[in-house]
């Protein structure tokens, strides 16, 4: 679907302006836009004629409604033609901006009833079709793009609306659009509504045609759904039903701080977006292309971490989709498709990181659902019949995968990369365009990630304890040694003095080093090295995170390394073909800041741990608005670090990893409210100033109340739950029927 209209003219003097997405011949007084929860708000006050249209998608539908209130402010009756119109997309968003050869000849429409139904292609393959109804009487219709804006004129200017007429054209191939025309006498202060609703549908091959044997769609299943929509009571219902639906998700976890950036954001919109990044991955938006990537295996695992209290039933399903694209080997592809749910072979594999992800995902929703039996579900392997295994033993391959890839250090191989996705050690591409995911002109024998080091140690110590719950002794001794190993490799090879080591190139030589010129310290190694609890009870994590606040730290939060590469390296990949201070090449590449933030908690600096939380949460940093430019209540993938000439200008907002790692890192590291195996834990690492919070969590069926006041100023826990103590920090499961617990932590 392309743009989306809503145009009002005045049928007395034949001005006429817009009122939706696009406010042209902005004679408008007043013109803003309101989001909420699943719905958008735009409204306009033009010529004394106000316009508000509330956007949404009913839960359940596959329509969208508009629901159009337009009231008179004049004294004198009015007299209004209202215009919708859409541009249907031919339902290949790449075929339809490039083929003009065939597809200015496929498309077609059906205009029955008053409803415009788009059906390109239908008469062929496809089974499935898109309508664009409204609840009033017509005074007109147009299906064809040409008809309605007129020869050489564009969106501003539509000939139809200038006209005050529609031309009643049926599209046959061109540019297939719907517009409805409606017209309204406004009496002084009157208010009508108008519901528009757009709507996709997809019938049983076999019941395509009505009557069978015709080229008629089949407009029976859609036929209730327009009727019901096209009342605005029912409209008004679905929009309660929303927002309900949204109470009920946001209510799993409130907390009330003396912080309100931070309440804004754990209570409303962080939680959100990591609902946005499960859904839609990195795909479908307009900064990364639609079209062309998938689901990310790492990304979706990584995204689960922040969604699985919301609705652990989704994060089930998608992790037996991931799994299920698994590589027998224990690699993964590196994307999938969504629709098909097979693995991208576009992209392939070999990033070294993917599967250890995996592990991770799991881990955090056992521990939220201790749904145990999810272990024992059979899922194959590249969607393959016949190749089922247990997922447990999905999760026993992911490890193996960095086991069976070691390199001369000892340290796992990197691959096509790790996390980072530019720290291309193999790709050696000398080409322009050349992609630098894809390009591997080394074998990859050499080049080793101190990250993918300590992701495995992290995701090793979860397997110990999975294992040891499934009274696997063995498995669990084996997956411990395996960790401990891998510890005394990172210090071995790993650890610079001062912080963590970040690779070995295709050289054997290290990066990440006091011993390099330029990327000399990075932030991804002391921050999962660190969660991995690497360095926390010896002082070197300290040490790795005063390096951090020394060299990486800026006002506008944690630089991805420095110094940044000041130029193309062949050796190191797309890292260095960003200019300084933009995405990976020192950037404040923003999903890495919560790992910094996680591991102050682990060394007990709360203070700390919540600053940078402050410096990159954007409700915060809407006091910096015109530098920072995002909108202030979703994070950005990227803010611009200090060698970038705009330092603290965000970019490429909604679908970042960062959303469900830094809803991680408040939550569960900085509010300490965590979901372990046997039940839920409170051990908050908070600021120094903050008396304490409360906070509302809904685990496994119950609701737990919970305060935590601060007596001292340490981070050592004394629970209470029902006025009982309880030794340790987490609270063990209360009895079935239980529904609500109070809890009490004092810190000190
Ligand atoms: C970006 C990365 C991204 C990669 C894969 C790169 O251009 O800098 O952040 O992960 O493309 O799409
Ligand atoms: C964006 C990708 O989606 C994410 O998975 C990756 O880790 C970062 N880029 C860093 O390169």
């Amino acid at each position: 679907m392309g743009g989306r209209y809503i145009y009002l003219r005045d049928n007395t003097d034949g001005k006429f302006w817009s009122t939706s997405w696009m406010p042209v011949r902005s004679a408008l007084d007043e013109y803003t836009c309101r989001h909420g929860m699943g719905y958008t708000i735009i409204r306009s006050v033009s010529r004394q004629i106000e316009a508000e249209t509330c956007y949404f998608v009913p839960v359940g539908e596959n329509l969208e409604i508009w629901e159009l209130t337009l009231t008179n402010l004049r004294k004198t009756t009015a007299d209004i033609s209202i215009f919708s119109a859409v541009e249907f997309c031919l339902w290949d968003a790449s075929d339809d901006s490039t083929n003009f050869q065939r597809n200015f000849s496929t498309g077609q429409v059906e205009f029955v009833d008053e409803v415009i139904y788009h059906k390109t292609e239908y008469r062929e393959r496809r089974d499935h079709y898109a309508y664009f109804a409204c609840s009033e009487k017509l005074a007109g219709f147009d299906t064809q793009r040409e008809a309605f804006l007129g020869r050489y004129r564009g969106w501003d200017s539509p000939a139809v609306v200038e006209a005050g007429e529609s031309s009643d054209s049926i599209a046959y191939g061109w540019q297939p659009i719907g517009s409805h025309h409606i017209k309204v006498q406004l009496k002084t202060g009157e208010s009508k509504q108008i519901v528009f609703i757009l709507g996709y549908q997809e019938n049983p091959k076999e019941a395509k045609f009505d009557p069978p044997g015709s080229q008629v769609i089949n407009k029976k299943p859609v036929k209730r759904t327009i009727a019901k929509y096209l009342q605005p009571k029912n409209v008004e219902a679905a929009f309660d039903v929303l927002r309900d639906y949204w109470i009920e998700l946001l209510g799993k976890f409130q907390v009330n701080t003396p912080d309100e950036h931070t309440n804004r954001m754990v209570n409303i919109w962080n939680a959100y977006q990591c609902m946005i990044t499960f859904n839609l991955s990195r795909s479908a938006s307009y900064f990364e292309s639609g079209i062309g990537r998938g689901m990310g295996f790492r990304d979706s695992n990584q995204d689960l971490l922040g969604f699985v209290h919301m609705i652990p039933e989704s994060a089930r399903e998608r992790i037996m989709d991931l799994a299920a694209t698994q590589l027998g080997n224990g690699g993964a592809f590196h994307q999938y498709q969504p629709l098909t749910k097979r693995g991208n072979n576009d992209v392939g594999s070999g990033f070294n990181d993917d599967p250890a992800w995996l592990v991770l995902a799991v881990a955090a929703y056992l521990k939220e659902t201790g749904d145990w039996a999810i272990l024992d579900a059979p899922v194959p392997y590249e969607n393959e019949h016949g190749s089922e295994t247990p997922l447990y033993e999905h999760l026993q391959r992911s490890l193996q995968y960095t086991l069976d890839r070691l390199g001369p250090n000892n340290l796992p191989l990197i691959g096509r990369a790790d996390w980072n996705d530019c720290l291309n050690l193999n790709c050696f591409s000398d080409t322009p365009g050349q992609s630098f995911q894809t390009t591997t002109n080394k074998e990859g024998r050499v080049a080793e990630s101190v990250f993918i080091a300590g992701l495995f140690v992290l995701a090793a110590k979860e397997m110990v304890e999975i294992a040891r719950h499934r009274q696997n002794k063995g498995d669990s001794a084996k997956m411990q040694q395996a960790a401990r190993q891998m510890e005394e490799t990172v210090w071995k090879s790993g650890w610079d003095g001062e912080w963590f080591r970040r690779a070995y190139d295709d050289f054997g030589h290290v990066l990440g080093s006091k011993d390099n010129e330029e990327g000399q310290i990075f932030i991804e190694p002391q921050g999962i090295c660190i969660w991995a609890g690497l360095g926390v009870e010896d002082g070197r994590a300290k040490k790795a995170l005063d390096s951090v606040a020394k060299y990486l730290a800026t006002p506008h939060g944690i630089v991805l390394q420095q110094p940044a590469f000041s130029q193309y390296y062949l050796h190191l990949g797309e890292i260095s073909s960003y200019p300084p201070g933009y995405k990976e090449n020192a950037g404040i590449f923003c999903h890495t800041n919560p790992w910094i933030m996680i591991a102050e908690t682990k060394i007990g600096r709360g203070d700390q741990a919540h600053d940078y939380y402050t410096r990159i949460n954007p409700s915060k940093r809407e006091e910096i608005s015109e530098l920072h430019k995002c909108e202030p209540y979703v994070y950005s993938q990227m803010i611009a670090g200090r060698d970038a000439p705009t330092p603290g200008e965000a970019k490429n907002s909604w679908l970042s990893g960062t959303a469900a790692m830094n809803y991680v890192a408040i939550t569960q590291a900085i509010l300490g409210i965590q979901p372990q195996y046997d039940g839920l834990e409170i051990k908050p690492v908070i600021p120094s100033k903050w008396q304490g919070f409360e906070a509302i969590r809904h685990f496994r069926g119950v609701r737990y109340e919970v305060s935590v006041i601060r007596k001292g100023t340490g981070n050592r826990v004394s629970l209470l739950v029902e006025g009982k103590n309880v030794p340790g920090t987490v609270i063990p499961l209360p009895d079935q029927g239980v529904r609500i617990l109070k809890v009490t932590a004092y810190i000190g």
